[in-house]
């Protein structure tokens, strides 16, 4: 057998961490929808958002320039796990029996287990330039708290997290490990702000959302001075930060001698599909490569796949801007699933218009159907994986079964985004087969798309 017919991990030198993160706007056939200011209606401009986010995040945001650099700190700490490895999927594809070739970034070598500390550590170090004392944050599964938790331990900063009550008390070391990092966690809704109280006020037992906790996480830093607020997914500037990811997968799949003919990525609220699957959107859209790039997320939550494209809150209370985006209203409460960093109600702006234009494409599973997959991927690639990043999986294996039926050599990357080390609770609840799968929350969705805020868009 040739060494080329056996290389399972596609590795690359510390020296090779990408040196600038990529903007895919400049790359993106039509201009983005502006933020609007949920007050005027009007775009808002940077001291707008002072209160919350340091000036070089919020450049970041608007910003036209197709690369923007790295800083050395923030390369530095990088180095702790990146480059991460690149897999092919030897066994899963000799289980499956398909010609399809499968390749998987692995970014769950991370300290927190995840993609997450690509933007936090990012962002604890600007806010560390800027002078800030504390971050306020959400977490949906925990991986995001743990992860902004590490980073601000890093540059001394001190950190509090609003996590979500479901995830809470679903994954107990999840919360231990936030705290071992030096932060505050508090289960959301609390009692701790008057958007939790609100929402305390007409359901006691709230399962919580991400929309819930960064109402929480917002309202905390816009009330303290020395306090700002940290996003883990959806803005342009996380999305950005995890451009590192998709970089380094271009580089290992030249190694491995191939192209991805399909991308794939799980979408919460889209920073790990961005951060794999935006260096390929932009040579699809630069070179005319013809790969298929595709999103998936839970039935339960089927924000790209069932919402409308519209103006809409990035928060459930409504004290954040309003940015247009794939939304099933701000103030639907997806059902506790446990893949808990996909319960939210939008998704990313800059994602969304990709798939409104039919760049990107969408698609749903059911719990179940995931957690089936998952355990086939721990079972002959041996990684326990994060229910979120199972989504992918399922889409995978269903993209190798299609290629075994259609007799094709598919070349098909994924995200692996997460390691499933502290999600225990709900492989336990699959092998017991008390898992259930939610119908889509048609009812729900309707009534809170009725809610959307009344925007009438700039010319
Ligand atoms: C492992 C993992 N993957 C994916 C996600 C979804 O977030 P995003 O869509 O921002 O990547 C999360 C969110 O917590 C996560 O923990």
């Amino acid at each position: 057998m040739a060494a080329s017919d056996t290389v399972t991990k596609f590795l690359l030198d510390e020296s090779e961490i990408p040196t600038h993160w990529y903007n895919v706007v400049p790359d993106l056939p039509h201009p983005p929808a502006p933020v609007l200011h949920p007050g005027t209606g009007q775009p808002i401009g940077p001291a707008d958002l002072a209160p919350l986010f340091p000036m070089a995040l919020i450049g970041q945001e608007v910003s036209q320039d197709k690369t923007i650099q790295i800083p050395d700190e923030v390369r530095d700490v990088y180095r702790l796990w990146r480059p991460t490895p690149l897999f092919r999927a030897r066994r899963l594809e000799r289980a499956l029996d398909t010609p399809a070739h499968i390749y998987y970034k692995y970014e769950g070598v991370s300290p927190a287990g995840s993609h997450k500390p690509n933007t936090a550590v990012a962002q604890a170090y600007y806010n560390k330039a800027d002078g800030v004392r504390r971050l306020t944050t959400e977490t949906g599964a925990g991986q995001w708290g743990s992860a902004l938790a590490f980073a601000c331990a890093l540059f001394g900063l001190e950190c509090t997290v609003y996590m979500v009550n479901a995830s809470y008390h679903q994954k107990p070391y999840r919360r231990s490990m936030i705290e071992l990092y030096g932060a505050e966690v508090f289960p959301s809704p609390s009692t701790r702000t008057q958007s939790g109280q609100k929402v305390l006020a007409d359901v006691p037992d709230s399962p919580g959302s991400l929309g819930i906790a960064i109402s929480e996480a917002v309202e905390d830093a816009a009330t303290h001075d020395d306090a700002h607020y940290s996003l883990g997914s959806v803005l342009n500037h996380v999305l950005l930060h995890q451009t590192v990811i998709g970089q380094e997968a271009l580089k290992q799949m030249e190694r491995a001698g191939e192209y991805p003919d399909v991308v794939i990525g799980c979408v919460g609220g889209g920073s790990n599909f961005a951060g794999l699957a935006f260096p390929f959107v932009g040579e699809k859209l630069r070179q005319g490569k013809t790969t298929r790039i595709l999103a998936v997320e839970p039935e339960a939550c089927p924000s790209l796949t069932k919402g409308t494209y519209a103006y809409d809150f990035g928060d459930t209370v409504g004290l954040t801007p309003l940015v247009k985006m794939h939304t099933l209203g701000h103030g639907f409460v997806p059902p506790a699933i446990h893949a808990g960093g996909l319960r939210y109600h939008g998704a990313a702006p800059l994602l969304s218009q990709l798939v409104d234009d039919g760049i990107v494409s969408a698609m749903a599973y059911p719990q179940n159907g995931v957690f089936e997959a998952a355990i086939q991927f721990a079972r002959t690639e041996g990684i326990v994986p994060a229910p979120e990043s199972s989504h992918a999986i399922r889409a995978t294996i269903d993209e190798a079964l299609a290629a075994r039926q259609a007799g094709e050599r598919r070349v098909i990357l994924f995200n692996l985004s997460g390691h499933g080390h502290f999600d225990m609770g709900a492989y336990d609840a699959y092998l017991a087969g008390s898992l259930q799968d939610y119908a889509y929350p048609s009812a729900a969705i309707q009534k809170a798309l009725t809610e959307l805020p009344p925007v009438a868009v700039p010319a």
